[in-house]
Order: structure tokens, then sequence, then C-alpha cells
């Protein structure tokens, strides 16, 4: 199809960076600004408290602001979890477990882990199991949201067993913070790992880790140094005195800032939550009518990202330049599901209309390569 032209107003249907709203984007232009400055140091001390205030643990949790993709986060985490001489056990049913364990072979960390397949959410008791008989380990991580898949991992059951122990437990939800239940107030995790530019509707360039105070603030200051950007224990030290270690992205955290603000005027997370279950009866309603399967079964499907079948015939590429120029950016399977599925995520500022009508922009385009092909 050589006669559309890709629209300007490009919906992104990629799980992250994700559209932003005009006020986001403006925020960028607020100004330069040293971050040895007061008034780095008050918008630091507000990011702070506004990013654990609008995700529901104020009380029980302190930020650690990151200048970096959630990728960032992670790795920061992972190196924050785990004492000398103990083990990292990881949750691996993904590419995002997967990447965890990465990291903390990438370190030197003793790991364990617990695998399961790429469209079955962990089971806790396999979990359980492995704390009662290894008492070496020193932290339990998994994806809450594995993104691979649109799957969802139980993190809250994980977490009542976890409490148990002297291990932490180390959740990764990138990609589900302020779009998924459970509220992370009934997770009891340690150590959470999120990012500016999903759920939150910021500008990709920061992340963040909340630690709790009961486990996640004395573990990273009991592990040893394992880097110098990287180093949670030293970044708590230096944000709490209102300061970063190194040059911050100053613009992305007045985006975020401008992001959190109007989250928390429409409504905080209950409503967040509520409008990603919109989009995807919306979405999932259209997929069901065109008769592409989901990949991921319910109750585990994530709000975010459905992974669809691609239709017999389809390759992905011609699939997603069909559906960009009619004003949709897809994205596709990861890994091994490169070839048989691809990947709608309806994160970011989306106006819903645009998602009623991505049903008929889908048939158009399978419509068309179908013809293209002769059928
Ligand atoms: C679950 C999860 N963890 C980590 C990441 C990595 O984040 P980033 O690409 O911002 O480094 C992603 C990105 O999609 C993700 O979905």
């Amino acid at each position: 199809m050589t006669d559309l032209a890709t629209p300007d107003d490009l919906i992104l249907l990629n799980p992250g960076p994700a559209c932003t709203s005009p006020g986001v984007r403006q925020a960028l232009l607020r100004g330069d600004l040293c971050h040895r400055e007061p008034e780095f140091a008050a918008l630091l001390a507000r990011l702070r408290t506004s990013i654990t205030r609008c995700l529901g643990v104020p009380d029980t949790h302190e930020t650690v602001l990151i200048t970096g993709s959630g990728t960032a986060a992670m790795e920061t985490a992972v190196i924050g979890s785990v004492r000398a001489g103990r083990k990292l056990l990881v949750v691996n049913n993904g590419v995002y477990g997967a990447r965890l364990l990465a990291m903390a072979e990438a370190h030197g960390i003793e790991t364990v882990v617990v695998q399961a397949p790429w469209t079955t959410p962990v089971d806790p008791v396999a979990i359980a199991d492995r704390l009662r008989s290894d008492g070496r380990i020193d932290a339990v991580a998994c994806v809450h949201h594995e993104t691979t898949t649109g799957m969802l991992n139980p993190i809250a059951e994980i977490g009542a067993i976890v409490r148990d122990h002297e291990a932490v437990f180390l959740v990764d939800a990138i990609s589900s913070t302020a779009i998924e239940s459970p509220d992370l107030a009934d997770v009891g995790a340690d150590i959470i790992c999120g990012t500016a530019n999903k759920g939150l509707h910021g500008i990709p360039g920061v992340s963040f880790l909340l630690l709790s105070t009961a486990k996640g603030v004395d573990r990273v200051a009991a592990v040893p140094r394992r880097s110098v950007y990287l180093d949670p224990a030293a970044q708590l030290a230096a944000q709490r005195a209102g300061d970063i270690p190194f040059t911050p992205a100053v613009q992305t955290c007045y985006a975020l800032d401008e992001a959190i603000t109007e989250y928390e005027n429409a409504g905080g997370y209950p409503a967040r939550v509520r409008l990603y279950r919109e989009r995807a009866a919306v979405v999932r309603a259209g997929f069901a009518r065109l008769g592409l399967p989901v990949l991921i079964e319910e109750p585990y499907r994530a709000n975010s990202v459905t992974a669809l079948e691609l239709p017999a015939g389809v390759a992905y590429p011609a699939l997603h330049d069909e559906l960009k120029r009619r004003g949709y950016v897809i994205y596709a399977g990861q890994g091994r599901l490169s070839r048989t599925h691809f990947r709608i995520a309806t994160m970011g500022e989306i106006p819903l209309p645009r998602l009623v009508e991505l049903e008929g922009a889908l048939e158009e385009s399978i419509r068309h390569l179908a013809k293209a092909r002769g059928e």
C-alpha cells in the first residue's frame, strides 16, 4: 500500500515509550537547571514523595530515583538485594526474568532458578520449597507483568511466602506499576522496580526503586558495593540529603513531575487501573471478533499488553507496515514468539476512540495483505 501517508498522530501500541500528554511534553521546557541548586533538591524531594504516594506505599517505602531506563532500576535492584556469600532466587518465565538472571550472573551473584513456561505463571509453592530447603537464598526476584507475553505472575502470594523469611522480595513492576492489581500495598515487596514512561505516562530516561523501610532499606546497606553508578545505598544516602551523585535527567524529572500531577488529578491508582481495564476490554472484544487468538489465558492476562497469534499467511513486518500507514505502531513478538505472534500494548495517553477504531484498521490491514497474496 503506497497511497496512504503515515499519519502525524501515530498511536504507539508498543509497551513504552508510550504516548504522552501535551502537558508532559510541555514540562520538558520548564528551563535549564543545575542539579546542585536548591530548585532541583525541591524537585527531587517532591518526586521521592509523590512516587510512593501515587503508587499507594507512602508510609512503608522510600524512593530511590535512578537516571536510566527501567533496566538500570532492575540492575540496581539485583546488585542491591543479595549479601556476600548468599544467593538470588530468580523466577524465569519470560525475557525479563531471564534479564534479572543475566544481571545476577554478570555480577557473580549465585542464583537459584525457578523456571516456568512463558505462558504459565510461576507456582508460589515452588518458591516456598526452595526457600525452605536452601537457607542461603537472600532474595527472591520476580517480574510482575512479563511484557514478553502479557502475563501476570502471582506477586501477592509470593510476597506472603517471602515475608516469613529473612530473604527480601524483589519485584520488577516496570510494566505493571499504576496499571495492574494487586495494589503494591498488598504485596509486601521490599525492592520494587518502576519506570517513568509506562503506566505513569512520563518520558523515558528515569526509573526508580521503592525500598521497604521494613527490610529493603537495611538490605541495600548490607550488600557489598558492586557498582559505582548503580549503587542503591549511595544513591539513597545522597537523595535523602537532597542530592544526586551524578548528572540526573533533569528535564525527564520535570516531565515525571507533571505526569504524576496529571495522574493524581485524574483519580490516581484506582482510576488508572479502571482505564487500563476498559482499554483491554475494548481492544480484546475487537480481537475476538476478528478471530485473533490471545496467547495468555484468563485470569493471567495483564491489562496493558496482549500477545496475539499472527493471522495465517501474514508476516509481522507486513502487518506492522499496514497498520503504521493507518496510524498505529504495533510491536513484534519477543524471542521465540517473533515468528508466530505480535503484541498490542495500550500504555500511555491514548484516546479511547482510537482504540475502538483499531479493530477496523486491523481488519482492513489483514484483508489488504490477503488480497496482495491473491486470496
Ligand atoms: C517487565 C519489564 N522489565 C524491564 C523492562 C526494561 O525497561 P527499559 O526498556 O525501560 O530498560 C521492561 C521494558 O519493557 C519491562 O517490560
